[in-house]
């Protein structure tokens, strides 16, 4: 298993996103745990990106439970339609927060975050959100859709490992 991650040295999101995408495939595509991948997965992201925190909430009856974070202490439970990691599983679809202080209902965990990614996790037959990839930065309107689509390929190609 390849646990060296190549890592291009720019600030280019797609070209960033290009070189790691076979990367973290390759890397949980060996291991049936979907926790120790989610692990994985943060890891890549975080230290790639540099992002101020990275981690995974899962769907667990009608609240989104904390997973495998990197980043400082974050609340354990989310509600379903609440905050932005609620909305993203109740609308089933990725929210690009600019200015999270501008999203009502916006759970704030550390006062440093000012933009927020949540991306929903599918099942594998793509009819229910078994989870979220929630992303925050210190920058504001540090995501784009370059996140958004580049984030939803890979859960889509890696989802069947996560869960
Ligand atoms: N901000 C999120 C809560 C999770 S933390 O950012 C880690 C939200 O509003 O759902």
């Amino acid at each position: 298993m390849a646990e060296q991650l190549t890592i291009p040295q720019t600030d280019d999101r797609t070209e960033l996103y290009t070189a790691l995408l076979p990367q973290i495939e390759a890397l949980v595509a060996p291991e049936n745990d979907p926790v120790a991948n989610m692990a994985n997965v943060v890891a890549v992201l975080r230290e790639a990106f540099g992002f101020f925190w990275v981690g995974f909430y899962r769907v667990v009856g009608n609240e989104l439970i904390l997973g495998p974070f990197q980043g400082s202490v974050a609340c354990s439970r989310i509600a379903y339609g609440k905050g932005v990691c609620g909305t993203a599983w109740e609308k089933a679809s990725t929210q690009v927060v600019a200015d999270v202080d501008t999203f009502t209902g916006h759970i704030a965990c550390s006062s440093a975050s000012r933009s927020e990614i949540v991306v929903p996790l599918f099942n594998p037959s793509g009819t229910q959100v078994v989870g979220v990839l929630d992303i925050d930065s210190d920058r504001p309107a540090d995501f784009s859709d370059i996140d958004a689509v580049n984030l939803e390929d890979l859960l889509k190609k890696i989802g069947n490992r996560l869960q």
